[in-house]
Protein backbone atom coordinates (compact mmCIF):
# COMPACT_ATOMS: atom_id res chain seq x y z
CA UNK A 1 0.00 0.00 0.00
CA UNK A 2 1.36 3.62 -1.21
CA UNK A 3 1.09 6.51 0.43
CA UNK A 4 -0.08 8.21 -2.08
CA UNK A 5 -4.46 8.75 -1.42
CA UNK A 6 -6.48 8.07 -4.82
CA UNK A 7 -9.50 9.89 -5.03
CA UNK A 8 -11.93 8.70 -7.62
CA UNK A 9 -14.37 11.48 -8.88
CA UNK A 10 -17.79 10.11 -9.52
CA UNK A 11 -18.17 13.14 -12.16
CA UNK A 12 -17.17 10.05 -14.44
CA UNK A 13 -19.43 7.36 -12.71
CA UNK A 14 -23.04 6.57 -13.97
CA UNK A 15 -25.59 9.03 -12.44
CA UNK A 16 -28.30 7.35 -12.93
CA UNK A 17 -26.71 4.39 -10.41
CA UNK A 18 -24.46 6.80 -8.07
CA UNK A 19 -24.59 4.77 -4.60
CA UNK A 20 -23.90 1.85 -6.29
CA UNK A 21 -20.61 3.27 -8.22
CA UNK A 22 -19.61 4.27 -4.71
CA UNK A 23 -19.78 1.15 -3.20
CA UNK A 24 -17.58 -0.24 -6.25
CA UNK A 25 -14.79 1.93 -6.17
CA UNK A 26 -14.87 1.83 -2.47
CA UNK A 27 -14.38 -2.41 -3.12
CA UNK A 28 -12.16 -1.21 -5.47
CA UNK A 29 -9.89 0.81 -3.55
CA UNK A 30 -10.14 3.79 -3.58
CA UNK A 31 -9.23 5.88 -0.18
CA UNK A 32 -11.64 8.74 -1.01
CA UNK A 33 -14.59 9.89 -2.56
CA UNK A 34 -14.34 12.72 -4.65
CA UNK A 35 -16.93 14.57 -5.59
CA UNK A 36 -17.59 17.44 -7.77
CA UNK A 37 -20.44 20.36 -7.06
CA UNK A 38 -20.79 22.61 -10.20
CA UNK A 39 -23.44 25.72 -10.62
CA UNK A 40 -23.32 26.19 -14.32
CA UNK A 41 -22.34 29.98 -12.62
CA UNK A 42 -18.74 29.56 -11.31
CA UNK A 43 -17.86 26.60 -13.94
CA UNK A 44 -19.73 25.96 -17.32
CA UNK A 45 -21.59 22.86 -16.18
CA UNK A 46 -24.05 21.10 -13.28
CA UNK A 47 -23.81 18.67 -11.18
CA UNK A 48 -25.51 18.41 -8.10
CA UNK A 49 -25.70 19.58 -4.59
CA UNK A 50 -25.97 18.53 -1.18
CA UNK A 51 -29.41 16.36 -0.78
CA UNK A 52 -27.65 14.44 -3.53
CA UNK A 53 -24.62 13.69 -1.21
CA UNK A 54 -26.41 13.22 1.72
CA UNK A 55 -28.19 10.24 0.15
CA UNK A 56 -25.12 9.19 -1.17
CA UNK A 57 -23.19 8.94 2.26
CA UNK A 58 -24.36 5.56 3.58
CA UNK A 59 -22.92 4.14 0.69
CA UNK A 60 -19.42 4.41 2.21
CA UNK A 61 -17.50 4.90 4.92
CA UNK A 62 -14.36 6.69 3.45
CA UNK A 63 -14.21 10.32 3.30
CA UNK A 64 -16.05 12.28 0.91
CA UNK A 65 -13.61 14.74 -0.66
CA UNK A 66 -15.95 17.63 -1.71
CA UNK A 67 -14.74 20.09 -4.35
CA UNK A 68 -17.01 22.92 -4.65
CA UNK A 69 -16.99 25.06 -8.01
CA UNK A 70 -19.72 27.53 -7.05
CA UNK A 71 -20.11 30.91 -6.05
CA UNK A 72 -21.05 31.83 -3.51
CA UNK A 73 -20.18 29.26 -1.16
CA UNK A 74 -20.76 30.51 2.20
CA UNK A 75 -24.78 30.24 2.10
CA UNK A 76 -24.18 26.02 1.68
CA UNK A 77 -21.48 25.50 4.34
CA UNK A 78 -24.06 24.31 6.54
CA UNK A 79 -25.68 21.93 4.41
CA UNK A 80 -22.48 20.31 3.04
CA UNK A 81 -21.38 19.14 6.85
CA UNK A 82 -25.01 18.60 6.96
CA UNK A 83 -24.44 16.25 3.86
CA UNK A 84 -21.72 14.44 5.12
CA UNK A 85 -18.61 16.10 3.39
CA UNK A 86 -15.11 15.27 5.14
CA UNK A 87 -13.11 17.84 3.37
CA UNK A 88 -14.79 20.88 1.69
CA UNK A 89 -12.09 22.68 -1.14
CA UNK A 90 -12.86 26.00 -2.31
CA UNK A 91 -11.59 28.19 -5.11
CA UNK A 92 -10.77 31.76 -3.94
CA UNK A 93 -12.39 33.29 -6.51
CA UNK A 94 -15.87 31.73 -5.55
CA UNK A 95 -16.33 34.94 -2.77
CA UNK A 96 -14.38 38.11 -1.23
CA UNK A 97 -13.81 36.47 2.30
CA UNK A 98 -11.99 33.58 2.03
CA UNK A 99 -10.52 33.49 5.58
CA UNK A 100 -14.06 33.90 6.54
CA UNK A 101 -15.34 30.89 4.64
CA UNK A 102 -12.00 28.91 5.58
CA UNK A 103 -12.99 29.31 9.34
CA UNK A 104 -16.55 28.38 8.92
CA UNK A 105 -15.35 25.12 7.19
CA UNK A 106 -13.37 24.65 10.15
CA UNK A 107 -16.06 25.39 12.85
CA UNK A 108 -18.45 22.73 10.87
CA UNK A 109 -15.77 20.13 11.63
CA UNK A 110 -14.74 19.56 8.04
CA UNK A 111 -11.19 19.71 6.78
CA UNK A 112 -10.75 23.33 4.65
CA UNK A 113 -8.88 22.65 1.37
CA UNK A 114 -8.66 25.43 -1.18
CA UNK A 115 -8.10 25.13 -5.24
CA UNK A 116 -6.13 26.93 -6.99
CA UNK A 117 -6.93 26.81 -11.19
CA UNK A 118 -4.20 27.11 -13.31
CA UNK A 119 -4.29 30.62 -13.50
CA UNK A 120 -4.06 30.96 -10.25
CA UNK A 121 -0.64 31.66 -8.38
CA UNK A 122 0.52 29.36 -5.32
CA UNK A 123 1.32 32.68 -3.66
CA UNK A 124 -2.40 32.94 -2.92
CA UNK A 125 -2.21 30.58 -0.59
CA UNK A 126 0.28 32.35 1.43
CA UNK A 127 -1.63 34.22 4.22
CA UNK A 128 -4.19 30.91 4.83
CA UNK A 129 -1.70 28.12 4.95
CA UNK A 130 -1.58 27.53 8.73
CA UNK A 131 -5.41 27.72 8.27
CA UNK A 132 -6.12 24.89 6.07
CA UNK A 133 -5.69 21.10 5.66
CA UNK A 134 -5.28 20.52 1.55
CA UNK A 135 -4.48 22.21 -1.56
CA UNK A 136 -5.81 21.57 -4.89
CA UNK A 137 -3.84 21.79 -7.76
CA UNK A 138 -6.28 22.17 -10.64
CA UNK A 139 -4.33 20.58 -13.82
CA UNK A 140 -7.21 21.51 -16.07
CA UNK A 141 -9.37 24.69 -15.90
CA UNK A 142 -12.36 23.03 -14.01
CA UNK A 143 -15.84 22.12 -15.33
CA UNK A 144 -15.10 19.07 -17.17
CA UNK A 145 -13.64 15.32 -17.04
CA UNK A 146 -11.57 13.99 -19.90
CA UNK A 147 -9.06 17.44 -20.46
CA UNK A 148 -5.74 16.79 -20.75
CA UNK A 149 -3.39 17.45 -18.48
CA UNK A 150 -1.38 20.68 -17.94
CA UNK A 151 2.02 20.65 -17.90
CA UNK A 152 3.02 23.84 -16.51
CA UNK A 153 1.12 22.86 -12.86
CA UNK A 154 4.02 20.85 -12.30
CA UNK A 155 5.79 23.83 -11.56
CA UNK A 156 3.18 24.58 -9.41
CA UNK A 157 3.37 21.58 -7.51
CA UNK A 158 7.05 21.91 -6.50
CA UNK A 159 6.84 25.54 -5.40
CA UNK A 160 3.62 24.15 -2.96
CA UNK A 161 5.66 21.33 -1.95
CA UNK A 162 8.75 23.45 -1.04
CA UNK A 163 5.75 26.25 0.99
CA UNK A 164 4.21 22.98 2.69
CA UNK A 165 7.74 21.68 4.09
CA UNK A 166 8.45 24.85 5.62
CA UNK A 167 5.33 24.64 7.71
CA UNK A 168 6.13 21.23 9.02
CA UNK A 169 2.31 20.80 8.78
CA UNK A 170 1.06 17.54 6.84
CA UNK A 171 -0.81 19.68 4.50
CA UNK A 172 -2.45 17.40 1.78
CA UNK A 173 -1.65 18.77 -1.61
CA UNK A 174 -3.72 16.79 -4.33
CA UNK A 175 -4.33 17.64 -7.54
CA UNK A 176 -7.13 17.20 -10.44
CA UNK A 177 -7.60 17.13 -14.15
CA UNK A 178 -6.18 14.62 -17.20
CA UNK A 179 -4.27 12.32 -14.11
CA UNK A 180 -3.82 8.82 -16.08
CA UNK A 181 -0.88 6.55 -15.46
CA UNK A 182 1.39 8.68 -17.81
CA UNK A 183 0.79 12.16 -15.73
CA UNK A 184 0.38 10.56 -12.39
CA UNK A 185 4.01 9.43 -11.50
CA UNK A 186 4.72 13.10 -12.65
CA UNK A 187 2.64 14.68 -10.14
CA UNK A 188 4.15 12.56 -7.45
CA UNK A 189 7.38 13.22 -8.66
CA UNK A 190 6.43 16.99 -8.24
CA UNK A 191 5.11 16.79 -4.74
CA UNK A 192 1.62 15.61 -4.88
CA UNK A 193 0.22 13.45 -1.83
CA UNK A 194 -3.49 12.49 -3.39
CA UNK A 195 -4.45 12.46 -6.94
CA UNK A 196 -8.27 12.98 -8.13
CA UNK A 197 -9.08 10.63 -11.32
CA UNK A 198 -12.65 10.49 -12.88
CA UNK A 199 -11.94 9.08 -16.75
CA UNK A 200 -8.91 6.95 -15.61
CA UNK A 201 -10.54 4.99 -13.04
CA UNK A 202 -14.02 4.26 -14.66
CA UNK A 203 -12.87 3.79 -18.23
CA UNK A 204 -13.58 0.35 -19.37
CA UNK A 205 -16.79 0.04 -16.61
CA UNK A 206 -16.62 -1.54 -13.01
CA UNK A 207 -14.77 -4.79 -13.78
CA UNK A 208 -11.58 -2.50 -14.70
CA UNK A 209 -11.92 -0.33 -11.23
CA UNK A 210 -9.27 -2.13 -8.88
CA UNK A 211 -7.05 -2.47 -11.78
CA UNK A 212 -7.17 1.36 -13.03
CA UNK A 213 -6.88 2.60 -9.30
CA UNK A 214 -3.70 0.08 -8.79
CA UNK A 215 -2.45 1.49 -12.18
CA UNK A 216 -2.42 5.13 -10.67
CA UNK A 217 -0.17 4.62 -7.62
CA UNK A 218 3.39 4.32 -8.00
C1 LIG B 1 -13.00 18.95 -13.20
C2 LIG B 1 -13.16 18.17 -11.93
C3 LIG B 1 -12.40 16.92 -11.89
C4 LIG B 1 -12.73 15.92 -12.96
C5 LIG B 1 -11.49 15.17 -13.30
O1 LIG B 1 -13.57 20.19 -13.04
O2 LIG B 1 -12.79 18.95 -10.82
O3 LIG B 1 -12.48 16.32 -10.60
O4 LIG B 1 -13.73 15.01 -12.61
O5 LIG B 1 -11.78 14.35 -14.38
P1 LIG B 1 -10.60 13.66 -15.22
O6 LIG B 1 -9.84 12.80 -14.28
O7 LIG B 1 -11.36 12.89 -16.25
O8 LIG B 1 -9.77 14.76 -15.80
ZN1 LIG C 1 -12.61 18.02 -8.80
Amino acid sequence: MSDIVISPSILSADFAELGEEIRRIDKAGADWIHVDVMDGHFVPNLTFGPPIIKKLRPHTDKPFDVHLMIAPVDPYIDAFADAGANILTVHPEAGPHLHRTIQSIRAKGMKPGIALNPGTPAEIIDPLIDDIDLILVMSVNPGFGGQSFIDSQLRKIEKLRKRIDETGRDIILEVDGGLNTETAPKAISAGVTAIVAGSAVFKGGPDHYADNIAALRP
